[in-house]
């Protein structure tokens, strides 16, 4: 088991990897305790979860939204939850913003803490503060930041995920490896059989390679005013692919990744060599997707964009493999860039 410790200004928050789920409930208080789960979580693990009043909701992004949030809220509130409670979140991604969102608005604040169940929270989601919910067709555009106090990230909850929720959480594992560690994405290529098969002790290194990175941007700049953005990595094709196809968000990031990566080898930030290396390691674990959006829809979810400021986005070019930058591209050349990558492909496809 390795402790990963997160400081930002005023908390500190330690994510431990490799740690058996189970021994989360004697880092519990012994009262006021809630734990948020989903349906699928619950029923595969609920009979093993600390002895806590459980909130499980409807599993998937459909339910990051206020009226869930609303909903768990009144719900706290009957159990009696006031401001020395904590929140203990039990799933993936969805559950963990969700839990984390709450935790930092319920009575101004409490407590909270997770157990990170799928691979995209485990190596993503669950490490760095940030949470959110969606507002219509909008990703994340209603979010805090509150640092969890510890996340427990045992690598054998990763046994039970469905093959496509593993492949998801893969693409965020090759994204923090194009960004920020040329080693993890040496091992990434060279482990493909490893992975696939789940291979524990494999799967436990890798993740905690991809936190050590994230815990070290974080530390540095939390609220996103430099360096984070390169978190956002194929995020923004990522999030327009995301919200118009229904794909989840694993796989739309590694096709925002592959858009990215084209983009950053027209800007002249990649050597071809690298760019179809990135794009070789993707399709190798068949995380493209097809998207073809259109150009009123990729406007709308352009312009809505958390990354935009003005008549400018903040994109994120891989500047190398284990390397990127985060510039300011006027709005309408990120446009232009995917109208012309369509094109492009609907004419090799004929
Ligand atoms: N806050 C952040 O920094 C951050 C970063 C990346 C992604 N995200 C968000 O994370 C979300 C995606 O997270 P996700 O991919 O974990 O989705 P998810 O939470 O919806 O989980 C995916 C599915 O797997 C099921 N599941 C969870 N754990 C399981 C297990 N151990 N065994 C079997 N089934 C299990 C869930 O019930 C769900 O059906 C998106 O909303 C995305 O925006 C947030």
């Amino acid at each position: 088991m390795e402790k990963i410790a997160i400081d930002t200004a005023g908390t500190k928050s330690e994510i431990l990897v490799g740690e058996r789920w189970e021994k989360a409930g004697a880092l519990l208080p012994d009262k006021g305790v809630i734990i948020i789960s989903d349906d699928n979580v619950f029923r595969l693990y609920g009979d093993k979860f600390p002895p806590f009043p459980v909130f499980s909701i409807k599993p998937g992004e459909s339910s990051k939204k206020l009226e869930v949030i609303e909903l768990l809220a009144e719900r706290l509130l009957g159990a009696g939850i006031d401001r020395s409670g904590f929140i203990l979140a039990i799933g993936g991604g969805v559950v963990c913003d969700i839990a984390g969102f709450l935790a930092s608005v319920y009575m101004r604040g409490v407590r909270c803490a997770y157990v990170s169940t799928t691979l995209l929270s485990q190596v993503d989601a669950s490490t760095g503060g940030k949470n959110g919910v969606n507002l219509g067709n909008t990703k994340n555009i209603i979010g805090t930041f509150l640092q969890p106090e510890f996340v427990v990230c045992d690598p054998a909850m990763l046994m039970t995920l469905p093959d496509e929720e593993y492949l998801s959480g893969l693409a965020e594992l090759i994204k923090t490896a194009v960004i920020g560690n040329e080693k993890l994405f040496g091992l990434i290529e060279d482990n493909h059989d490893g992975i696939i098969s789940r291979d524990r002790e494999l799967l436990e290194f890798l993740i905690s390679m991809a936190i050590k990175y994230k815990a070290s941007v974080v530390s540095e700049d939390e609220r996103e005013t430099g360096l984070r953005r390169v978190l956002n990595f194929g995020h923004t094709f990522g999030h327009a692919i995301e919200m118009y196809k229904a794909t989840k968000h694993g796989f739309a990031v590694a096709s925002g990744m592959e858009l990215a990566v084209s983009y950053s080898f027209k800007r002249g930030y990649l050597e071809v060599s690298e760019k179809e290396r990135i794009i070789a390691l993707l399709k190798r674990f068949d995380l493209l997707r097809y998207h073809d959006i259109p150009d009123n829809q990729l406007y709308q979810y352009i312009v809505h964009d958390k990354k935009k400021s003005g008549s400018e986005i903040y994109f994120v070019f891989a500047s190398g493999i284990g390397r990127a930058v985060a510039e300011k591209v006027p709005v309408s050349e990120i446009f232009d860039f995917y109208r012309q990558n369509r094109k492009d492909r609907k004419n090799r496809s004929l």
